[in-house]
């Protein structure tokens, strides 16, 4: 990956997407801050100045969107791998892409694709890691988080250190999944899962369903065992612990 960084801009998946197939593959593009962050369903992402890390990552990928099912698995996959390997031991993952520690939110995944028809598709991989999160910003945040000084006080992290460690463990995954699809990453998203085993709630639109998450399927859905003993497999939706 060619890292590029700038100061401030309205949202790195979004500049890529604007920059479309002019984007060379393995541009890491980093932002000090973003105007408007994006999460996933539509929500804002908090990107305060020079706290966290803000990055999108460009690659194109060959034989079509379906291939493409488990991405958003695998990327989270090699960046709780990163995070574990520098020693935050606590980092886990929520399906389908949301990295935890201790049940609180420290980082989340938008992938976007685009593309011609016919041609590679073109897929930009958001990622924005909570490293250092000024108070300030945080009273805008809507949900449980943490970062990764909380994590580990005593160590103050080294965002360009991180960034560099974080692209050495995406680009190879990104390798072996163009090549050989999900399933050698079955057993390393086991051994990251937050909720397998774990009475959850999940949110389908309007519908809600309860259950016994039994982690992932090889297609990269979210295995459910229901109380009448019959196991479904999911491929959207808002999983949670189900509280009590
Ligand atoms: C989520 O909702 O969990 C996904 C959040 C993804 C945020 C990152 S920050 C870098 C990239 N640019 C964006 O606008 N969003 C992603």
């Amino acid at each position: 990956p060619v890292p590029e960084v700038v100061w401030e801009i309205d949202s790195t998946n979004a500049e890529l997407i604007r920059r479309g197939a002019d984007c060379p593959d393995g541009l890491a593009l980093f932002a000090e801050r973003q105007r408007g962050g994006r999460g996933r369903r539509g929500r804002h992402w908090a990107s305060p100045l020079a706290a966290n890390l803000y990055l999108s990552l460009h690659r194109r990928f060959d034989g079509g969107v379906a291939a493409l099912g488990g991405l958003s698995l695998v990327v989270g996959i090699a960046v709780a791998e990163a995070l574990r390997r520098l020693g935050y031991g606590a980092v886990a993952l929520k399906w389908p892409n949301d990295l935890l520690a201790d049940g609180r939110k420290l980082g989340g995944i938008l992938i976007e694709l685009g593309g011609e028809v016919g041609g590679p598709i073109q897929a930009v991989i958001g990622l924005g890691l909570n490293v250092r999160m000024p108070r300030a910003a945080a009273q805008a945040i809507d949900q449980p988080w943490t970062d990764l000084t909380a994590l580990r006080p005593a160590a103050v992290p080294d965002r360009n250190a991180l960034a560099a460690a974080l692209l050495a463990s995406l680009w190879p995954a990104l390798d072996d999944f163009a090549r050989d699809g999900l399933a050698p990453f079955l057993p390393r998203w086991a051994a990251l899962d937050a909720f397998a085993g774990r009475e959850v709630r999940l949110l389908l639109g309007d519908a809600v369903r309860e259950g016994v998450a039994l982690g992932i399927a090889a297609d990269g859905g979210l295995r459910v065992r229901h109380g009448d003993g019959g196991e479904r497999v999911y491929h959207s939706g808002e999983v949670s612990l189900r509280a009590g």
